[in-house]
């Protein structure tokens, strides 16, 4: 006799689908069980204008195989440059959904990101008005702060001064990975919101490290102590409607990740419903899953839920494929290192 667990359609709401060969292979992973996304915009280059993202929207779209729904909600990356006005009418037309704050040198393709924090002061305040979401890469990226440091650093020295100057400003903080931010979204108000990744449920900085580097668990946010990793399962499987799902999902190829400076991503499209179902179920929360995967993040973007359901289905150990092809090369899929018993049903 098998369970089951019918959802609301989930949205992912921070995702990595590249472009050409890479978006391509990647993009079916994500929209056989994800209605939408917001789509990161850290391309070679980045994309940083409307234009920009209108023209990535459509080669999303365009890469979308035939009988697959999938709505990308665009983003834009800010940059010093960027255009207050430009942000307006993006938003304004229903095409970006959010800004992307990366500071520069933070992560991969970050280096157009911000360094002087008043110079993209005409932009947040613009956003603030039309309360359009900034998504923030939460790390500071001065070499004298431990990287494990970096989030709680960021904290105090750059987001909650933005916050403090900016009022009204709606934030997500990007995968959070400490029991610090967890605390610092639920001490702030309604415009302030965060989300989590699959694989920031699952390992903590042990996995990357004891008997041997482990590249694919290699991440940034890098992950933390098994505190941290506790504290992130509680804010998820809580029911709070602050914290939502962002996986993250960051591809790249084997031959960048298992090399000497290894790629910082984990690639958890393919099997990120299974691997949430296994949490929620373990925290005796399956009856919180909806509201991670499916409820909180439209309300928070103030979009309406998906008006259709998936299934889950529990059973025997479902096996995923360890990787998966494209034409870049190949490409490693997440493993959570325990069995899992839920599929979504076809
Ligand atoms: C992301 C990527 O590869 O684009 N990598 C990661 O480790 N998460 C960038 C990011 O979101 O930091
Ligand atoms: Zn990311």
């Amino acid at each position: 006799m098998s369970e089951t667990l019918t959802i609301t359609r989930p949205d992912d709401w921070h995702l990595h689908l590249r472009d050409g060969a890479m978006l391509a292979a990647v993009l079916p992973e994500t929209a056989r069980h994800f209605a939408r996304a917001i789509i990161m915009p850290n391309l070679v280059p980045p994309v940083v204008t409307g234009a920009q993202a209108a023209a990535y929207r459509d080669r999303i779209l365009a890469a979308l195989p035939e009988g697959m729904a999938f709505q990308p909600l665009m983003t834009l990356y800010l940059t010093e440059d960027t255009d207050p006005e430009d942000v307006a009418a993006a938003a304004a037309s229903g095409l970006v959904r959010a800004v992307k704050l990366y500071p520069a040198g933070a992560t991969t393709n970050s280096a157009s990101g911000v360094s002087d924090f008043d110079r993209v002061r005409g932009v947040l305040e613009r956003m603030a008005e039309i309360g359009l979401p900034l998504c923030v890469h939460g790390e500071v990226t001065a070499a004298d702060i431990d990287i494990f440091d970096r989030e709680s650093v960021f904290i105090d020295r750059v987001l909650d001064p933005i916050r403090r100057a900016t009022p009204g400003l709606r934030v997500v903080m990007e995968h959070i990975t400490t029991a610090g931010a967890v605390d610092y979204v639920r001490a702030g108000g309604a415009d302030l919101g965060a989300t989590i990744t699959t694989h920031h449920l699952v390992i903590n900085r042990n996995h990357i490290l004891v008997g041997g580097i482990h590249p694919h668990y290699y991440c940034l946010p890098v992950a933390k102590r098994e505190t941290h990793r506790l504290a992130l399962v509680a804010a998820a499987t809580s029911g709070e409607n602050r914290f939502f799902l962002g996986t993250d999902s960051a591809p790249h190829t084997d031959a960048l990740k298992e090399n000497a400076c290894g790629c910082a991503g984990c690639f958890t499209a393919t099997n990120t419903l299974s691997i949430l179902a296994e949490v929620f179920e373990r925290e005796g929360a399956l009856d919180r899953l909806e509201g991670f995967v499916s409820r909180h993040g439209p309300a928070f973007y103030r979009l309406p839920e998906n008006p259709d359901t998936i299934t889950l289905t529990r059973g025997a150990p479902v096996q995923y494929p360890t990787g998966i092809e494209t034409g870049d090369g190949p490409v490693t899929v997440f493993d959570p290192g325990f069995d899992l018993h839920w599929r979504v049903a076809p």
